[in-house]
């Protein structure tokens, strides 16, 4: 059985229409907005409404956008793999719902969902695509001023590590795709890989800071670069 470990950021929605968080001096989320201010759970406790804010306008984006081809290519990879017997791993960093709605069925969200909020209260995770207020109501617990979006902020651990670790480490080739390889543990995985003999790649739009330790790189927008690699994938397996 062949094993492929796919790692996606930002830069793979990025012809969707959903900005990445870094890039060009002035480009990116994070050159506009203070991820301090909006991206923690001390931001979360002293301004909840500034944040709720900044994640409702995303979600809002997010609904008017659709999945491009490198989210469709990925999605027929993991199809066309599973009919051989071989298997795709695919975890991303989004926190959109793009891979989905392009037809993956197993997406590991390491940094949480934007269409769902948690309950600080009861833990409930609840499916939400809506503006979420202070004022907002947890669906189980009932508790008032209770959801936060479900994402993981800087400072709180990523969701599902252990079974990142364990599947890559059994993995035959990892790959990273859309990713600038400037926040860990998922910056990390690169190195984890190489130091058990797996093969790597990274496919963006340019070098990645951890770019010289993958064997191959490909560069080029996703949606272009994507299916070609998937195609040779299929050919090759
Ligand atoms: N095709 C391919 N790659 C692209 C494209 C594109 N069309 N557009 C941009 N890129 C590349 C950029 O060159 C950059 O290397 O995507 C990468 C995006 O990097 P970041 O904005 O840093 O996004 P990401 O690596 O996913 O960020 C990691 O940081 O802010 C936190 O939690 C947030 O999950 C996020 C994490």
């Amino acid at each position: 059985m062949m094993r492929i470990f796919v790692l996606t950021g930002a830069g793979i929605s990025a012809e969707s229409g959903l900005g990445t968080f870094r890039g060009k001096p002035g480009d990116g989320l994070w050159a506009k907005f203070d991820p301090m201010k909006l991206a923690t759970p001390e931001a979360f406790a002293a301004d909840p409404g500034a944040v709720h804010a900044f994640y409702n306008a995303r979600r809002n984006n997010l609904l008017t956008t659709k999945p491009n081809p490198a989210h469709v290519a990925l999605a027929r990879l993991e199809t066309e793999l599973a009919k051989r017997g071989d298997k795709l791993f695919l975890v991303t960093q989004n926190i959109d719902n793009l891979h989905e709605r392009a037809g993956s069925r197993r997406v590991i969200h390491m940094h949480g969902e934007l269409l769902k909020a948690r309950c600080t209260q009861c833990q409930a995770v609840v499916s939400w695509h809506d503006d979420l207020e202070t004022t907002s109501v947890c669906p189980r617990c009932e508790q008032i001023s209770a959801l936060r979006p479900h994402v993981v902020w800087f400072g709180e651990m990523p969701f599902e590590m252990d079974m990142i670790s364990d599947a890559l480490s059994i993995s035959d080739l990892f790959v990273a795709i859309g990713t600038s390889g400037s926040v860990y543990p998922a910056a990390g995985f690169v190195a984890q890989a190489r130091a058990a003999g797996i093969r790597t790649c990274e496919i963006n739009l340019d070098a990645s800071d951890n770019a010289d330790l993958f064997d191959d790189q490909r560069y080029g927008p996703a949606s272009e670069a994507v299916p070609v690699w998937v195609e040779e994938v299929l050919l090759s397996a």
